[in-house]
């Protein structure tokens, strides 16, 4: 059915003319054809795609900074992404499955407080660590996980190291060498810059904060690395930056409160369909199908921000020309996929830990699993509930990740570092979703043949803008500082 509806709102934007002088007699023209709800016409400055951490952000910041008219489109019901709080039906206390907490750079608790969201310092909670080889359910008899001080250590070097190459990786890339002047540690696979700087006591600690998040961690080029584990996050490590959370312990409740300041210019449920893009600077018209409601509007608007994944999939009602589709031909991604479950048969106040055995007894470079995998079962203080994360390239689904953790499970139970229940339970899992597509990387390669300059090349061709955790950092708040800096960019283009 949505395959029908598809190809005939396709047909339809075949036949719109490239002039948008006209929009208006158009949409005149939409009414009563195409079989479906009501069509409405609107008109905004800047269209924003995806209302996840970056798109609300930019959302409140065009509306209420810069006085510019937006619209952001949303495919789920709520704003904020990677977000994915929980909350209890038995007794209303929130679980956050995705982001866990917010570093303090950017001005970034402001933004809560103008949203009237209370926040206090995040307070780690100490949890016992139990170290078990996932693949064979095994415990480890013999692993030393790194002291403390070897730990910080590292981190302190990574940081030195990392701080040199800030300003072409701060606050995004606009600033990036051309391919002959690379730093060469930026090109090193990160294994061999572990190496090189004696990382190997941080490694534990990189993977548990921000490393999971790349399938391929240790072989990623150590620039996309400094993507995930950056500066301001060795910062919080170290103790040297704040990090905060919600006082409700919901993080959900920031982009609520967004969703609701930005009233009818928040369009949920929401996808474009078809979309036309002018050739120069003449502005963008889509086709917006509520999937609730089952409602279209067409959205005319100055420009467009992408700020969604630039996948092939979410592009396509974008008609991507040629020179636009070779250059995000050139990023890879990791799936990761978060869930709250529970099993009498999970220790309390406990964090089941997957590092392969051959980590033992203080190999820490080997403590990083193979994908796909599921990183750890992790206690959430006071509660019967552990968070899992399950993480593989980009063709793994939700479906081989809730088996892979079932599979995980049946096997410390065999293992018998588990003790099933009688009679034997499944896990059950309270919430499940998948972040799609993340750690947006390149080859080697394509960052030597100026893939980085390519992307920047796109910024603001076509009437189309781009932010999000692809073009960035993706830790939520050093993401909205390079938001900042695209944003001002846009306003100027209108
Ligand atoms: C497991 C995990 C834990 C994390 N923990 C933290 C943390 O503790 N602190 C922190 O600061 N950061 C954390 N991050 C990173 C941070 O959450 C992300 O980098 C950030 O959310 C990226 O923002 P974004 O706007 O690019 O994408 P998202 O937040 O994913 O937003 C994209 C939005 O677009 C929507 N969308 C997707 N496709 C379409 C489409 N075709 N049309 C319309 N809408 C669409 C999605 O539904 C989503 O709402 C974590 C990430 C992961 C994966
Ligand atoms: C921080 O943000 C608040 C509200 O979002 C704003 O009023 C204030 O001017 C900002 N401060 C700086 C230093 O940018
Ligand atoms: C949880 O485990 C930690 C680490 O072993 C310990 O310090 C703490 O006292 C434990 N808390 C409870 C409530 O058992
Ligand atoms: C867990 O309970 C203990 C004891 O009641 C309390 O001190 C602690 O603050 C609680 N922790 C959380 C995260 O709720
Ligand atoms: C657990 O789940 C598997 C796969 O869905 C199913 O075959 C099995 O019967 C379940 N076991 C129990 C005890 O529910």
């Amino acid at each position: 059915m949505t395959r029908i509806m598809l190809a005939s709102v396709c047909l339809f934007w075949a036949l719109v003319p490239s002039s948008l002088a006209t929009a208006g007699e158009r949409a005149g023209e939409r009414e009563g054809k195409g079989g479906g709800g009501p069509v409405t016409t609107i008109y905004r400055d800047v269209a924003i795609i995806g209302g996840g951490a970056a798109g609300s952000y930019s959302a409140v910041r065009l509306r209420e900074d810069f006085g510019v008219s937006v619209v952001v489109i949303e495919k789920d019901s709520k704003l904020g992404g990677h977000v994915n709080t929980w909350v209890d039906p038995a007794t209303g206390r929130g679980f956050d499955a995705g982001v866990q907490n917010w570093i303090e750079i950017n001005n970034a608790s402001a933004f809560f407080a103008r949203f009237g969201v209370a926040v206090q310092p995040n307070v780690r909670s100490v949890l016992d660590q139990h170290f078990i080889d996932f693949e064979t359910g095994a415990r480890l008899s013999n692993y030393t996980p790194p002291s403390a001080i070897d730990r910080s250590t590292a981190l302190r070097k990574y940081l030195e190291v990392a701080e040199q190459f800030l300003p072409i990786l701060q606050p995004g890339w606009w600033n990036f060498p051309p391919p002959s002047q690379i730093p060469a540690d930026l090109l090193l696979p990160f294994r061999d810059f572990v190496v090189k700087y004696k990382l190997a006591a941080g490694i534990p600690q990189i993977f548990a904060t921000t490393g999971f998040g790349k399938h391929n961690f240790m072989d990623a080029l150590t620039l996309f690395v400094m993507r995930s584990f950056d500066v301001s996050m060795v910062r919080t490590l170290l103790g040297l930056d704040a990090n905060f959370v919600p006082v409700s312990r919901k993080n959900q409740d920031l982009y609520d409160a967004i969703l609701t300041s930005l009233g009818p210019d928040g369009l949920t449920s929401s996808t474009v369909v078809d979309a036309h893009r002018s050739a120069g600077n003449g502005g963008v018209e889509l086709e917006v199908y509520n999937w609730a409601t089952g409602g279209t509007t067409r959205v005319v608007a100055k420009k467009l921000l992408i700020t969604v994944a630039p996948t092939e999939e979410n592009l396509e009602p974008f008609h991507l020309h040629r020179d636009e589709k070779s250059v995000f031909d050139g990023l890879h991604y990791s799936t990761s996929v978060v869930g709250i479950v529970s099993h009498p048969s999970l220790p309390a106040n406990a964090s089941l830990v997957n590092i392969p055995a051959t980590a033992q007894p203080d190999n820490w470079v080997a403590a990083v699993p193979s994908y796909p995998y599921n990183t750890r079962f992790e206690n959430y203080p006071n509660s019967t509930y552990y968070r899992v994360i399950a993480v593989g390239d980009e063709a793994f689904d939700k479906d081989q990740a809730k088996n892979m953790i079932q599979g995980t499970f049946d096997r410390m139970v065999v293992a018998g570092t588990l003790q099933q229940t009688a009679p034997p339970q499944n896990l059950s899992f309270h919430l499940f979703e998948s972040h799609g597509p993340v750690s947006a990387s390149a080859s080697r390669e394509g960052v030597e043949t100026g893939i980085i300059q390519k992307l920047n090349d796109l910024q603001g061709k076509r009437s189309t803008w781009y932010t999000g955790a692809a073009w960035s950092v993706h830790l939520t708040t050093s993401l909205w500082g390079f938001t900042d800096s695209v944003l001002p960019r846009v306003v100027a283009s209108l």
